[in-house]
């Protein structure tokens, strides 16, 4: 039984398949079973987040957890305790499951090295975001009837500073899918993936389009001159997409028109608050399949 999850590798092919068909019948339940009382689950998150920490608290009440989200900001980490007492503080009051998102890369592979309880990854840098890759997948899952083998996914944007990308480029191909990133040069990054410029080539082939938001946070050197200028290249437009009917996917926050054009988000095409709802359900199979006695 998985006990932590630091990125999408630590699960195999049949445990996610596993996952995936744990949510569908959670989402087709009329009934949830409170397979999780008493169980004890703390989110700590030292990014903002609306979906993600929302979607982890939904998942945990239906399934009758204890769901607790620290406040760091008003935490004894401003007086100088250490993030590792912190973690071992909280773990010490006898926790089931600890969910985090941290500005470090390589924040998750530390907490989860200190940790004896369950553990989940909600964000970690730029290195990977697993739940909303699994969730993501869950969506294309269900949109081809399990038919991913061979769909071609376009990428678009921030590539390099999107933990979205990162790990949906891992597992998205063990299922069959070609990935084709989309981005300009200082938003690609080594990659043995196919790569392109441009926008309106990678639509020609893809089967699905995720958009990503440009990670500003992240940046060290303002690349371009605004969002605005990025946006005349790389954002989704229905002109672009004509009448091609192809899922359009986004992990959210979208930056409307930067992104993705308004009316393109009222499209019946997108799929966004499609995997935001599937994410709970999503959620509540993992948090099921590692905590259920
Ligand atoms: C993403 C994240 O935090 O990595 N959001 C999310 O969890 N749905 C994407 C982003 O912030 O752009």
């Amino acid at each position: 039984m998985l006990t932590q999850l630091i990125h999408t590798k630590n699960l195999n092919d049949s445990e996610i398949l596993a996952l995936l068909e744990r949510a569908n019948a959670f989402l087709h339940q009329e009934a949830t079973p409170p397979n999780l009382t008493h169980k004890r689950i703390v989110a700590l998150f030292f990014e903002n987040s609306t979906r993600t920490i929302a979607s982890f608290q939904m998942a945990a009440s239906r399934l009758g957890a204890y769901f607790s989200v620290f406040n760091v900001q008003k935490s004894s980490a401003s007086k100088g305790e250490t993030l590792l007492d912190t973690l071992h503080n909280l773990e010490a009051m006898g926790l089931d499951l600890l969910i985090t998102r941290h500005h470090h890369s390589s924040s998750a592979i530390y907490f989860a090295k200190h940790l004896n309880c369950a553990f989940i990854n909600a964000g970690s840098g730029t290195l990977a975001h697993p739940t909303q890759a699994l969730l993501d997948l869950l969506t294309l899952y269900n949109h081809f009837k399990g038919a991913l083998e061979g769909k071609t996914i376009a990428i678009v944007g921030d590539i390099k500073n999107s933990r979205v990308a990162n790990s949906n480029m891992e597992l998205l191909p063990r299922f069959g899918m070609r990935v084709i990133l989309v981005a300009p040069p200082h938003f690609l990054p080594p990659t043995s993936l196919p790569t392109t410029h441009s926008l309106q080539e990678a639509l020609e082939v893809a089967d699905v389009v995720m958009g990503l938001r440009t990670q500003t946070e992240r940046h060290c050197l303002q690349t371009y001159g605004s969002l605005k200028d990025y946006a005349k290249d790389f954002c989704l437009r229905g002109a672009l997409l004509g009448k091609r009917q192809i899922p359009i996917l986004h992990p959210g926050p979208v930056h409307r028109n930067i992104d993705i054009e308004d009316a393109l988000l009222d499209d019946p095409r997108c799929q966004v608050l499609e995997q935001v709802k599937l994410g709970v359900f999503l959620r509540m199979a993992l948090m099921e399949s590692m905590l259920a006695s």
